[in-house]
């Protein structure tokens, strides 16, 4: 195990490592572009002749347009175009997922507020949101649905998804009957948004019957494939191109209405177009993350053994979709239990469709999972990683299949002694500093270590430049990064010398960049390019009879920066360059193509977005997740009830280790996303409009830096060949999981007062009248 801090890497000048750069922590290669102002986001993009559009939304959540006059908006200096559903509405529909929200203007008919209904195109953005203000829509409102809880009743269990609503073993019934300690509980979590600091935005326009778009996307490929289906053109005439993500978090996960609307808006306006998204306007066009009502009943013996588990989610979602927030997917499997029942229900209301958010199912499922495991531990006197050491998951249960791998003894123990929580006294209220109450919780967190085919190209020019080709994309993780590591050391190159182009529909395809999937997938399509590279390369030499390696099998020759040498060929060496040269090649570039290397099992209840396929050929087959533990302090003040989180100890086990730097920030991240979810996050819906009524940066809470503390990150050594011929697991999201629930039990040990709904508020507790002084 490596300590934080220490960062575990091979020395580059350590001539005999086949590993130089793989595993060091090495800066980002986008870094300078990106500080510089030189890296191009997708909004930033200019075009000759570019016009602006604004999307005009509904202001209401439920009803019909009545009306709607665009005369004086058209005679508004400036303006090109207005647009509204009247101009669309014999556009196709799409095949991809989500059927409704996918196709803009769709209908006169509104089903939520901030559904687009029209759009100005002007020669100006200041001249096209003034002339949206211009438009006259008259509304036939309705009064909307937008209070879940109003409206139980009507939730239905999905079966269109990717994962089953419903799933069981064993008979619930009887475990429940057989407990001697049964908690049986309500945990909560609100809407919420993911804002990456890049709003969406989309640069389109058409040559003929080609579209290009430069789009805010984690995806490409897919956002090429909706295009073209929308448009019913050919894929290959339509072009995508992101080289730079502000983040994505899940939101740039599919195609939203603005990127069809802004292809539209050129082809009617025959001319570029911009639409880029407001902040206000992220929060009612790119999805959310659905609020649950998770009812959760957790039955155990004396012994602390787990018997029973019932698991109930209700979560929203639009009329127009059936996004199911799948909640029960740690519930099925991070611990042994014989009798487990999960079923998720859906609710439609009025409001946009919610979709994928930075660990979807895991992040809002595993805090009412671990703060009712935590529940358990208190009500049978147990310390809380015991019970969960106790019910150590040695297979998945789900399926009966074996662990990939999986390190989370050595999670628990590792973050454990780093934390100190061995001096933990596990009375509440018991831990206290002057005025503030000190308390301390944990976790477990955990997310499928998912992985896609994959392809990349790897290419050398005469000079021995090396140019990797993948369509995949970086959404801030450090992609381009750890791809130059691995190409160059599968080559023997320096990483300096090889440029990653990504980001571009037209490069060999590569998955959408979600589920935690791209280091794995588009890292195993780049090794596997680079080597077969390397080979071919190193094949001119020992086909070539007056080659000094001539014969010499490619494992016995050595590349060093370019340099192929071998211990069998005293003094001998050749570089790439020269091999191009001499065998009179301009360039050689090889594709290579990266697949599941077993089969995974699919649990009920199971995987993420990012569902692989199994291989054909009958494998034994393997349940593959990251792991990790959560740990940390919170300091409360006794009489205000305001909430400090002052130590974080995460530690995780994901596989292979490619750029601890990256991965290190990459935790982090989840680990601030995770504070943000517990005491700070929520979208405000107001019931009476069902509009947002915090959609701005400014009152929708996320933490700042004077929120969090030093979080320390421990890396557990593990590798992982069977999720990935890399050895890696994806490292996206975990880091989020578990985390609110690390603070809401800590929030119970300092204060005797279980909280469970998010975010964790000093209203809340309050409330609940424990801040006053015991
Ligand atoms: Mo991630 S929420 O699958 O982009």
């Amino acid at each position: 195990m490596s300590q934080a801090g220490q960062h575990p890497q091979s020395d580059p000048t350590k001539e005999d490592s086949d590993q130089a750069y793989v595993g060091r922590p090495m800066d980002r290669v986008d870094g300078r572009l990106k500080v510089t102002g030189a890296a191009r986001y997708a909004a930033e993009f200019d075009a000759p002749n570019l016009a602006h559009a604004t999307p005009i939304q509904s202001s209401i959540a439920r009803g019909r347009v009545a009306s709607i006059d665009v005369g004086i908006a058209k005679a508004s200096p400036g303006v090109i175009a207005i647009i509204t559903f009247e101009d669309v509405s014999r556009m196709p529909l799409p095949t991809v997922p989500p059927a409704g929200t996918a196709v803009p203007l769709l209908s006169p008919l509104i089903v939520y507020s901030g559904q687009n209904l029209a759009l100005v195109v002007a020669e100006t953005l200041e001249q096209a949101q003034h002339a949206a203000t211009l438009v006259e829509i008259a509304y036939t409102p309705e009064a909307p649905d937008v209070v879940m809880e109003q409206f139980l009743n009507r939730g239905f269990v999905p079966n269109t998804g990717i994962r089953p609503g419903r799933s069981q073993r064993g008979d619930i019934g009887a475990g429940l009957e057989a407990s001697a300690i049964k908690i049986a509980e309500t945990y909560r979590t609100p809407v919420e948004h993911h804002n990456p600091l890049e709003p969406h935005a989309t640069v389109a326009f058409w040559k003929g019957d080609r579209l290009t778009v430069y789009d805010a996307t984690q995806g490409v490929g897919n956002t090429a494939q909706n295009l073209a289906e929308l448009f019913q053109i050919s894929v290959e005439n339509v072009h995508v191109i992101d080289p730079f993500v502000g983040g994505g978090f899940g939101c740039k996960g599919q195609s939203w209405p603005h990127t069809p609307l802004a292809a539209l808006a050129a082809r009617i306006a025959k001319r570029p177009v911009r639409l880029a998204l407001t902040r206000r306007q992220m929060f009612t066009s790119v999805g959310h993350r659905p609020c649950t009502r998770q009812e959760n009943t957790i039955a155990a013996n004396r012994a602390g053994r787990l018997v029973a588990i019932k698991h109930r989610v209700y979560s929203h979602t639009s009329t127009t979709d059936e996004f199911m927030e799948p909640t029960g997917a740690p519930v099925s499997m991070l611990y042994t239990c014989p009798n487990v029942e999960i079923e998720h229900r859906l609710v439609r209301l009025n409001v946009g469709a919610p979709t994928y958010m930075r660990a979807p199912g895991e992040a809002s499922g595993s805090f009412g999972l671990e703060t009712a495991m935590d529940e358990v531990a208190v009500a049978l006197g147990m310390d809380p990683i015991d019970l969960r050491l106790r019910n150590y998951a040695e297979l998945d249960q789900t399926n009966g299949h074996d662990w990939s791998s999986k390190s989370l003894r050595e999670c628990y123990e590792g973050a454990a002694e780093q934390f100190g929580w061995s001096r933990r006294d596990p009375r509440p209220r018991s831990m206290r500093d002057g005025r503030w109450l000190v308390g301390w919780g944990m976790a477990t967190a955990g997310y499928p270590a998912n992985f896609r085919p994959a392809s990349a190209k790897a290419r050398i020019h005469q000079d021995g430049s090396v140019w990797i080709g993948c369509g995949t994309q970086d959404l801030g993780t450090g992609t381009y990064t750890i791809l130059a590591q691995i190409a160059a050391d599968a080559l023997g190159v320096s990483p300096s010398n090889v440029r990653v182009q990504i980001g571009d529909n037209r490069l060999p395809s590569a998955p959408t960049s979600g589920g935690s999937c791209s280091a794995t997938s588009t890292g195993s399509a780049v090794l596997l390019a680079a080597k077969a590279l390397r080979t071919r390369l190193l094949s001119y030499v020992n086909a070539d009879e007056t080659s000094p390696f001539f014969n010499l099998q490619a494992s016995a020759m050595r590349v060093r920066n370019g340099q192929i040498t071998s211990q069998r060929v005293e003094g001998a060496s050749v570089t790439y360059a020269e091999v191009l040269r001499r065998y009179g090649k301009s360039v050689v570039e090889q594709e290579a193509f990266a697949e599941a290397g077993v089969e995974r099992g699919t649990p009920p209840g199971g995987q993420g977005p990012g569902d692989a396929q199994p291989r054909k050929e009958k494998t034994k087959a393997y349940s593959m997740h990251g792991f990790g533990a959560q740990f940390c302090e919170v300091r409360i003040d006794a009489d205000l009830g305001v909430v400090r989180v002052s130590r974080w100890v995460g530690a995780f086990a994901l596989g292979k280790q490619l750029n601890p730097k990256t991965l290190r920030s990459q935790l982090k991240g989840g680990v601030v996303w995770g504070i943000g979810m517990a005491l700070h996050e929520a979208s405000m819906l107001d019931a009476r409009f069902g509009r947002y009524v915090n959609s701005n940066l400014a009152e929708y809470h996320l933490p700042v830096n004077a929120d969090i503390p030093e979080i320390e990150i421990l890396l557990i050594d593990e590798e992982d060949t069977l999720v990935s011929p890399l050895g890696a697991k994806g490292a996206g999201e975990i880091g989020i999981t578990g985390a609110a629930a690390a603070i809401s039990n800590a929030v119970y040990h300092a204060t005797g007062t279980r909280i469970r709904d998010l975010p964790i508020t000093l209203d809340k507790l309050l409330a609940r009248g424990q801040a006053s002084t015991a």
